[in-house]
């Protein structure tokens, strides 16, 4: 049985994938390497330094780490003034309903991102209290694919994975179920999410009791 909802933070819950855009694109720019929003697609459910390292081998660039790291850093505090003016209407179309839908149904939820700035973002969104445990980038050492950040999130919820499931944009992460022994929902194009187990444009128009029946 089902008790755990465990969510990605970026292109799940907020079309932060726009703002990572920008600034990565700026930093691109600094560098001189092209840059596209479908190379964009590739960073989504990467970690920051794995992006940057993307980015890299599309300009044929190599860098020491300690380079690497000054441009990361660079490209975050670029990410942060975006973020810093994120308003909650920013929130994903009928993402609050599902919440407080599940909630009311006594689901438990939890957060699963790679992102170390899903604190920040989540109080922006004053979503910080909907989430009954919060796992981001700063508590995690393995990115996804690895299950790490969803292990330890059914951990926080006081649930086995097997009563949990993944609700997830990017094919990393559904991945990243998967390896945890975890069912995921796929939040997208199914061309891009093929191996999740349900897929759907969002969460508008659905309640967990609808995608309960389907799973
Ligand atoms: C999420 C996003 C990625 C981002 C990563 C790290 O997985 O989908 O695009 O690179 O988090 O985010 P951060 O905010 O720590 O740079
Ligand atoms: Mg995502």
């Amino acid at each position: 049985e089902i008790k755990g909802l465990l969510f990605d933070l970026d292109g799940v819950i907020v079309d932060t994938a726009k703002y990572h855009y920008l600034a990565w694109k700026e930093l691109a720019e600094k560098l001189k390497i092209p840059f596209t929003e479908k190379d964009n697609e590739r960073l989504k459910g990467v970690s920051r330094m794995r992006s940057f390292e993307i980015i890299l081998e599309i300009g044929g660039l190599e860098l020491s780490k300690e380079e690497k790291e000054k441009y990361c850093t660079i490209k975050n505090n670029i990410y942060l003034e975006y973020i810093y003016k994120l308003k909650q209407e920013e929130v994903l179309p009928g993402v609050n309903e599902f919440l407080n839908d599940a909630r009311k149904k006594g689901y438990k939820i939890a957060l699963g991102s790679a992102s170390k700035n899903a604190g920040v973002i989540l109080s922006r969104l004053m979503l910080t209290d909907t989430f009954d445990a919060i796992i981001d980038g700063t508590k995690v050492n393995t990115a996804k694919p690895d299950p790490e950040v969803f292990l330890l999130g059914a951990k926080e919820l006081g649930l086995k994975k097997e009563a949990c499931i993944v609700f997830e944009d990017a094919k990393a992460g559904v991945d990243a179920a998967h390896n945890g022994g975890m069912k995921a929902i796929g939040i997208g194009r199914k061309e891009n999410l093929p191996n999740a187990d349900i897929c759907i444009p969002g969460l508008f128009h659905i309640t967990i009791d609808d995608l309960m029946n389907q799973l």
